[in-house]
């Protein structure tokens, strides 16, 4: 059983076969009698291909037990920065809202943007995933994914001096109104019709500093739970080739730093059987070689073996093989 945690996230460098192995033990838990839910980041939409189920940015069934749902990182980021939008508009005096509009198109193109974004999204899933016994994220490639999980740490420092600015400025505002009300007799946000706000109704609440507040404390509670070892998991994938361990390897140590369980490496497609031929025969000692190195490279992480199907791993059926297959080879 691949799943030993509530939450999972699946992680290696491209094309090893996280797609794959994230659906089949995701599969095999269901198939179990846990609810479960599939969580995939891939703008190439594999997951609809190998569960050959159309899944989009809502929760779909695939099997009695099991939802899927694949997010679209640009799609989110587009999603996420009008959300944006519409909270400002509400909040802040229409004069200024074109500007406001402008200042947020140029951060949407700044670096980050799209994993704040699938960030953001990815905290409301957790926050939204409570019935599931377990949650599966199958990520994209190693490095996006590594930003993506220190962010939390960044936005958290970043949120608190907005929320500080923005409570500087509230206090500002009120003051500045009590003056103006004092001497206009009137509480006026430059309105022509000199109207007091409705949305707060004349009482002291900020409606963009409830929201940053809102979306920190998300933030926080997203890395409470990536970072507990008894909900959280976070599992490799990779081949018996030297890259892809190299790759791991350094990928581990990082999560390691940002305090990120990891429960584990699987090596997939391992070969296990060879020709008599020579090219075979080197390829075979190759595969030996890199076998040891996972093992003392390894060795302090449990590790899961899955063998190289003889065709293509498209369907249920072919997901649940892959399932049947996968062993563990060490416990530590
Ligand atoms: N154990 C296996 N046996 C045979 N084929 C496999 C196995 N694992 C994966 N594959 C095949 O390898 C290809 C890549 O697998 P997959 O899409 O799961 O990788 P990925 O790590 O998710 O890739 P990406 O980084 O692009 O998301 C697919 O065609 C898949 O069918
Ligand atoms: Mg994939």
């Amino acid at each position: 059983m691949l799943l030993t945690r509530r939450i999972s996230f699946l992680g290696g460098k491209g094309g090893v076969g996280k797609t794959t192995v994230a659906s089949a033990a995701a599969l095999a838990a269901a198939d179990g009698g846990r609810r479960t839910l599939l969580v995939s980041t891939d703008p190439a939409h594999s997951t609809s291909d190998v569960l050959q189920v159309q899944l989009g940015s809502d929760v779909r069934a695939v099997t009695e037990n099991l939802d899927a749902m694949e997010l679209d990182p640009e799609r989110e980021a587009e999603a996420y920065i009008s959300d944006v939008k519409d909270r400002l508009a509400e909040a802040v005096p229409p004069r200024l809202v074109a500007e406001v509009e402008r200042q947020i198109d140029i951060a949407k193109v700044s670096p980050g943007a799209e994993e704040a974004a699938l960030f953001e999204r990815f905290a409301r899933v957790l926050d939204e995933s409570a019935a599931y016994e377990r949650v599966v994220f199958d990520t994209a490639p190693t490095g996006q994914t590594l930003r993506l999980l220190g962010l939390p740490e960044l936005m958290t420092v970043w949120m608190s001096g907005l929320i500080q600015r923005r409570r500087k400025v509230s206090a500002l505002g009120k003051m500045w109104r009590n003056v103006a009300g004092a001497s206009a007799g009137s509480e006026s946000d430059g309105r022509p019709d000199g109207s007091t706000d409705r949305r707060t109704g004349g009482v002291d609440v900020d409606p963009v500093l409830t929201a940053l507040e809102q979306r920190r404390d998300r933030f926080i509670r997203a890395r409470a739970i990536l970072t507990d070892p008894e909900q959280t998991c976070f599992l490799f994938v990779l081949t018996p080739q030297r890259l892809p361990i190299l790759e791991t390897a350094r990928a581990i140590r990082t999560l390691r730093k940002y305090h990120i369980p990891v429960g584990g490496v699987v090596v997939n497609q391992f070969e296990l059987e060879f020709a008599a031929s020579a090219g075979d025969r080197d390829r075979m000692a190759r595969q030996s070689a890199c076998m040891e190195t996972i093992g003392s490279e390894f060795a302090d992480t449990r590790r899961w073996l899955v063998p190289r199907m003889d065709r293509e791993v498209v369907g249920l059926d072919a997901l649940r093989e892959v399932g049947r297959l996968m062993t563990v080879e060490s416990v530590p």
